[in-house]
């Protein structure tokens, strides 16, 4: 009677079958639901992100990516913002000599040119994002707590742009906008003599967090119907 003799292990099955190798990665490969579901959520890098995405979410053709654009530029404005807050001193006696010097003698005077670019780009973003979700019709239920938030971060958008306008101190934003910032300042909350304004980039912070998390809870991304 023939002895049984037993199945010959590859190298492949050594490494991808060996104890440690199942320690680390607790599922087959992704080719089926379920498998790329563990993939996600089992890993550190991966498991922020949704589990499934529409195809529409992730088509440029459909989200314009303008959303985030707007996330980007937003993040771009807070890192240079900080840079230049070691150069720029916000007073009348100072600021204008500042910017000036910012831009002539500093090294890395382009930051001043990337926070102004940032700021006029990130404000276009946000109207085509909001333009996008629109058209799109993606502001209907279950989405339309999501589109307030929008609402909320777009005019704390323009307010931010706002104050930035003022900072140069020349004469454009001196005459331009003193109406304006009296205005402004004139509101109890955030107003310049409010106890809110130093917090409006705290909020917009906040908001964004409440705004990603809501795409997620909303089911995603929208998509055509
Ligand atoms: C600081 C401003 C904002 C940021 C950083 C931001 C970011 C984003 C991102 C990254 C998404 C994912 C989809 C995409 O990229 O298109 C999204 C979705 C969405 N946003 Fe915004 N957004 C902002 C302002 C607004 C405004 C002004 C509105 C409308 C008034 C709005 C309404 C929405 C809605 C309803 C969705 C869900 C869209 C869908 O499921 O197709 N957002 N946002």
């Amino acid at each position: 009677m023939a002895v049984p003799t037993k199945p010959k292990s590859s190298p492949k099955d050594f490494i991808f079958k060996s104890q440690i190798w199942k320690s680390i990665f607790r599922h087959g490969k992704p080719n089926t639901h379920r498998n790329r579901t563990l993939v996600m959520l089992s890993n550190v890098f991966l498991h922020l992100h949704p589990i499934k995405v529409r195809k529409s979410g992730v088509a440029l053709s459909y989200t314009w990516c303008m959303g985030g654009a707007t996330f980007f530029l937003f993040l771009v404005e807070v890192i240079t913002g900080i840079l230049l807050m070691f150069y720029y001193r916000p007073t009348p006696q100072y600021a204008y000599t500042d910017i000036m010097q910012l831009r002539e003698d500093v090294s890395f005077g382009v930051m001043r040119e990337l926070h102004r670019w940032g700021a006029h780009a990130m404000v276009i973003a946000v109207w085509l994002h909001m333009y996008r979700v629109f058209l799109t019709g993606s502001y209907k239920p279950p989405r339309e707590f999501n589109w307030n938030v929008g609402v909320i971060l777009l005019v704390l958008t323009l307010l931010l742009s706002f104050t930035g306008y003022l900072l140069p101190w020349d004469q454009l934003a001196i005459w331009a906008v003193t109406v304006g910032s009296n205005m402004a300042r004139a509101h109890p909350v955030i107003g310049h003599e409010g106890p809110g304004s130093p917090l409006v980039t705290f909020v917009v912070t906040i908001l964004i967090a409440v705004h990603f998390w809501r795409v997620r809870k909303d089911g995603g991304i929208s998509g055509p119907l």
